[in-house]
């Protein structure tokens, strides 16, 4: 049996939601909280991220009924919260988000960061998500917005081959449902790991576009640099970019978005192109096998010049 018919007989057995979360497992989405304090006593970042997990240690009722059941979970495996937490930290720790501010969330799944940001933001603070599968954008609706109202989901019918196959709109013709110059931080994470080059290129001319001047934006990837490259020939990591595309690798060349490896240097360049830039320097994941991480995807952060 080989792979793909591994994936059909998943498709067929579970339906598409439970492909998704098993997807997602595979995926980066395995991005995790390290228990072992391992990131804490490394970075002085992780310490802000224990600092919100601290907060939400006690995980308040109105916290547990926000959380989606496992059958919907297809963002990717590990705990849910915690991850959620994890990404809140950094938005704090990496970005200075402040309680008062906006925020945009591209691709926010079953709002696995809009949970724990229900806790952070208050005030004028706001939160706008999207994404382009139907469920979790109903989830989170009816679960989160009901009861947080400045937090706002969208649903948009955009093409992806693991997501949303029969989207109606090319990633390339997207308009993000939004005015210019809106939010103060913009966060993908965990979404560009399922786009090809042109479309994140256009996706970040929208962020520039709904961006204030000075907004900044945090987003993941698995980077491809000499030392991703190295590891990944010693075969340390269980991700293979088996299909070298040029500016982009892949793990499967029919369903090129199921995982999208993009090369550093050319992402460093459409961010730049898209008039942003890098406001730190890049924090590494664990993904290809480093010793030295921050969280499992590579962490680029860029503020809006
Ligand atoms: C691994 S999940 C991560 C979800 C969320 N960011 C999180 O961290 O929980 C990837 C998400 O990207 C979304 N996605 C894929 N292509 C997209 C696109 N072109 N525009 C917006 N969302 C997209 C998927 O629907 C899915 O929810």
């Amino acid at each position: 049996m080989n792979f793909f018919s591994v994936l059909i007989d998943c498709i067929l057995s579970f339906g598409r939601i439970s492909f998704l979360a098993l997807i997602g497992a595979f995926d980066t989405a395995a991005s995790f909280v390290d228990d072992t304090g391992l990131l804490g006593s490394r970075r002085k970042t992780a310490t802000i991220s224990e600092w919100i997990r601290r907060l939400m240690k006690r995980r308040p009722d109105v916290v547990r009924r926000m959380t989606p059941p496992r059958k919907l979970i297809y963002v990717g495996r590990g705990d849910f919260l915690a991850v959620g937490e994890e990404f809140a930290g950094y938005l704090v720790g990496l970005c200075n988000l402040r309680p008062e501010e906006s925020v945009l969330d591209v691709g926010c799944g079953v709002g696995r960061i809009a949970i724990p940001l229900t806790q952070y933001l208050a005030g004028e603070g706001s939160y706008d998500g999207f994404d382009i599968v139907g469920p979790g954008i109903e989830w989170c609706r009816q679960r989160i917005t009901t009861k947080y109202p400045r937090f706002i989901f969208k649903l948009l019918d955009v093409t992806n081959t693991l997501y949303n196959p029969a989207g109606r709109v090319d990633p390339l013709e997207v308009r993000f449902p939004y005015e210019d110059e809106t939010f103060d931080l913009v966060f993908v994470v965990s979404v560009f790991t399922h786009m090809l080059p042109q479309g994140v290129e256009h996706y970040l001319s929208e962020i520039f576009r709904v961006l204030k001047s000075e907004g900044r934006c945090l987003m993941t990837a698995f980077l491809i640099d000499d030392v991703a490259e190295q590891h990944l020939a010693e075969g340390v990591s269980p991700l293979y970019p088996r299909f070298n595309c040029g500016l982009y690798r892949v793990i499967s060349k029919d369903s090129q978005e199921i995982t999208v490896f993009h090369e550093q240097a050319n992402l460093l360049r459409l961010i730049e192109a898209g008039g942003l830039r890098l406001a730190r320097n890049i924090d590494y994941g664990s993904w290809c096998g480093r010793r030295n991480y921050l969280s499992y995807q590579d962490v680029v952060v860029a503020e809006k010049r």
